[in-house]
């Protein structure tokens, strides 16, 4: 059985602890079997059974588990550079969509690519992420919105599950935006989810998760109080785009249909966060979409002081946030989300996992656990997070493997 020693720090994030306990261990070790960790814990406790096995010496590094992004728009066609220079010299994200750019521009984007197109931009930010240290991946569909497209959305990323090292968990966002060709005529496209896609995206297994974007502009809390339910009744989980850019009812929604995570928050009311508490759902704040719209970020503090979960996670995607970099996230949701390194890091681990529902697998390192971790080039948790590296990840063992 290998064994990790010379930790400088260890951070197990244990799953059922306060979200500021990250489990740090200081001069650690950590033995693995197969894909499953066996041991963690101070090297001087290390059982003598694990003492004369293959040994990794870590330098005096920092390890952790494999981040969690439990929240990325991974799969689409082009990107927004152009939206992004509209932006900066004045326009708002809303007026930018309002004139067909926007989310819609990217829908044309990938609807015109084609599914190998498509599959390989997702594999390189899926190497990029591997690179980060980020071993697990949510991947929402949402810019085909029809049902060839929002398909071979889910089929990029049923390839992928084969294909490439990173776990991808999909989710189905057919209510990203009601499609152009739709506009004048609602009610078909929702029927179309709810009769059609919702139904066979279940039927084959495509996803795991379906999500819905409750805003102005998007869908209204009862038409996503209709999609959501018809997903819930063919057994898939729910997430909700919520409160992003207006407070729209949409975490109240989410705590109504015992959704597994609420998602943006930015603008959540005192309401929606007594609903989110009394129901248990993981509110899911990303930093770097607040960042790039100057919008507010998520309410944290207030959020965990009333005992939510909070989640870090990217929002990847070519619009609102064209970067796929949580470990960038992680250090802004300690500087504009009051967060604490350690709240931090179990946002994108622990409780990254409870928002995908695999927190019994994987975020933590703990013995039973997936050996997936992290090596970073810092002696501590707190010297990672405060001081920003492009890529401060020294090395990645997926499954047991190092990749
Ligand atoms: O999470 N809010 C809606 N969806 C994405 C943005 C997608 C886009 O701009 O292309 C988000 O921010
Ligand atoms: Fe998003």
């Amino acid at each position: 059985m290998p064994v990790l020693r010379n930790i400088s720090q260890l951070a197990t994030c244990p799953v059922n602890t306060a979200q500021n306990d990250a489990g740090l261990i200081a001069n650690a070790a950590l033995a693995w079997e197969g894909d499953t960790i066996q041991w963690a814990g101070p090297y001087l406790d290390l059982p003598d059974q694990y003492r004369h096995e293959k040994v990794f010496d870590c330098g005096r590094k920092l390890v952790i588990p494999g981040l969690v992004d439990c929240h990325t728009h991974l799969c689409f066609g082009g990107w927004r550079g152009d939206e992004f220079e509209l932006r900066l010299q004045g326009a708002s994200y809303q007026e930018i969509a309002a004139g067909g750019g926007g989310i819609a521009s990217t829908v044309a984007a990938t609807r015109g690519a084609s599914l190998g197109e498509l599959q390989r931009k997702a594999e390189q930010a899926l190497d990029g992420m591997l690179s980060l240290g980020v071993t697990t991946v949510e991947g929402k569909s949402g810019y085909g919105l029809d049902e060839a497209n929002e398909l071979k959305q889910l089929e990029v990323y049923r390839r992928l599950q084969k294909s490439h090292r990173m776990d991808l968990v999909p989710t189905f966002l057919g209510a990203h935006i009601v499609p152009p060709e739709y506009q004048a005529n609602r009610d078909r496209y929702i029927s179309m989810l709810c009769d059609v896609l919702i139904p066979r995206v279940a039927r084959l297994g495509l996803a795991r998760f379906c999500d819905a974007f409750v805003e102005k502009g998007a869908y209204t809390v009862d038409e996503a109080r209709k999609i959501l339910s018809t997903a819930a009744a063919h057994k898939l989980g729910i997430k909700v785009h919520a409160d992003q850019l207006s407070d729209g009812g949409g975490a109240v929604l989410a705590a109504e249909l015992g959704a597994v995570s609420a998602e943006h928050l930015e603008y959540i009311s005192d309401d929606g966060i007594q609903a989110l508490s009394e129901a248990g759902t993981v509110a899911v704040s990303l930093p770097l979409a607040s960042l790039y719209l100057d919008e507010p970020f998520l309410p944290a503090r207030k959020l965990l002081d009333s005992g939510v979960p909070v989640a870090v996670a990217s929002d990847f995607n070519p619009g609102s946030a064209p970067s796929f970099h949580l470990p960038l996230a992680m250090t802004l949701a300690c500087l504009k989300q009051s967060m604490t390194p350690q709240e931090s890091l179990k946002g994108a681990t622990t409780i990254a996992a409870q928002a995908i529902s695999e927190q019994s697998r994987i975020g933590s390192l703990r013995p039973g656990f997936q050996a997936d971790l992290a090596i970073i080039d810092a002696p501590s948790l707190n010297h990672w997070l405060y001081h920003f590296q492009a890529n401060g990840c020294n090395a990645v063992m997926k499954r047991g493997e190092w990749i």
